[in-house]
């Protein structure tokens, strides 16, 4: 693929024809901004939080729609780059429930973060109704507070990318527009399998792994990818430690890769069950009792044999 020299903030840069000019400023370590784009799912231009100067353009362009052309002269972070970026962050408070105090995602908000580098402060400019949606607290993993919803899109996105999965979409208009379940049900009576990727992809607060509830913010836990190991698909995800216990675990690739399963998602609670046995157990007439791993893997036998021929 050709290349295309521009020019971003000043500094002349050389990208692959044919992305965009998020990618082009992100690819060369410029910050941009980005609420409803999300590499390999979605780039919709609809939350505007990523728009760019551009030389000889009006507007400011939505950058994660925007593809680069030779010669283009792109300031990520002009004054009225700043300025446009900070209304639309003051037209998301305006109506937001702000309760970063004790808020699950607080520290780890992208609404949160990007208030505080444009210096948004509440109250705003503008005056705001707020959201009065019941929230949705009807099943064991997912609670669903759509008042803090700033209707990015990308659960909607990251749930329709599996195949035969399209549980959320959104629903009605204006101000009363939401993210709702067919029939606008609670997630218990949707289709919802509880894969948690609409979690892992949320840039704000309103889904939540309730298994994660009060276990520790974004920025005290420790992440290790593993390999889930309960069946032969091989589900990636993280696993969060704090203070070297495991707390749970995230579905790290919540774009594109594949969904995680209830097993592998709750099956870290073993770890840290207290009545968890030691043993295997195994069926001796109808009833299950403890024995050793040798009986349970039927190579008893076999490590007899070891251990008399290292005698
Ligand atoms: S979603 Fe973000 S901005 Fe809203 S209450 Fe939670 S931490 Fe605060
Ligand atoms: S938990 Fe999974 S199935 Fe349920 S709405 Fe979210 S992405 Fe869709
Ligand atoms: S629930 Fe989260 S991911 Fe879904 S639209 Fe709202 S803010 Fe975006
Ligand atoms: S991130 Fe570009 S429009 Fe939302």
């Amino acid at each position: 693929m050709a290349n295309v020299t521009l020019t971003i903030n000043g500094q002349k840069v050389s990208v692959p024809e044919g992305i965009t000019v998020l990618e082009a400023a992100q690819s060369h370590g410029f910050f941009v901004p980005t609420f409803c784009y999300e590499k390999d799912l979605t780039a919709p231009g609809a939350c505007r939080i990523c728009v760019v100067e551009i030389k000889g353009m009006r507007n400011l362009p939505p950058s994660c729609v925007t593809t680069v052309t030779p010669g283009m002269e792109i300031e990520t972070e002009s004054p009225a780059v700043f300025e446009a970026r900070k209304t639309i962050l003051e037209l998301l408070v305006a109506n937001h429930p702000l309760d970063c105090m004790t808020c699950e995602k607080s520290g780890s908000c992208k609404l949160q973060d990007y208030a505080y580098r444009y210096g948004v402060t509440s109250p705003t400019r503008f005056e705001g109704d707020k959201h009065k949606f019941a929230v949705d607290d009807s099943n064991p993993y997912v609670f669903r507070d759509l008042n803090k919803c700033i209707l990015c899109g990308k659960c909607v996105a990251t749930c329709r990318a599996v195949s035969d999965r399209n549980v959320i979409d959104f629903a009605f208009r204006g101000f009363n527009t939401k993210i709702a379940t067919f029939m606008d049900t609670e997630l218990k009576d949707s289709s919802c399998v509880y894969c948690n990727r609409c979690v892992a992809i949320c840039p704000v607060g309103a889904l939540s792994d309730k298994n994660m509830t009060g276990k520790g913010r974004g920025w005290e836990l420790d992440k290790k990818e593993v390999t889930c190991t309960f069946c032969d698909a091989g589900c990636k995800f993280d696993v969060n430690y704090r203070d070297g216990k495991v707390v749970g675990v995230t579905a790290n690739s919540a774009a594109s890769g594949r969904p995680l399963c209830l097993k592998g998602r709750l099956g870290t609670e073993f770890m840290n069950n207290p009545d968890k046995t030691a043993l295997p157990l195994i069926n001796k007439d109808g009833e299950f009792v403890e024995t050793s791993w040798e009986e349970a893997l039927g190579i008893g036998p076999i490590v007899e044999k070891i251990n008399a021929l290292k005698k």
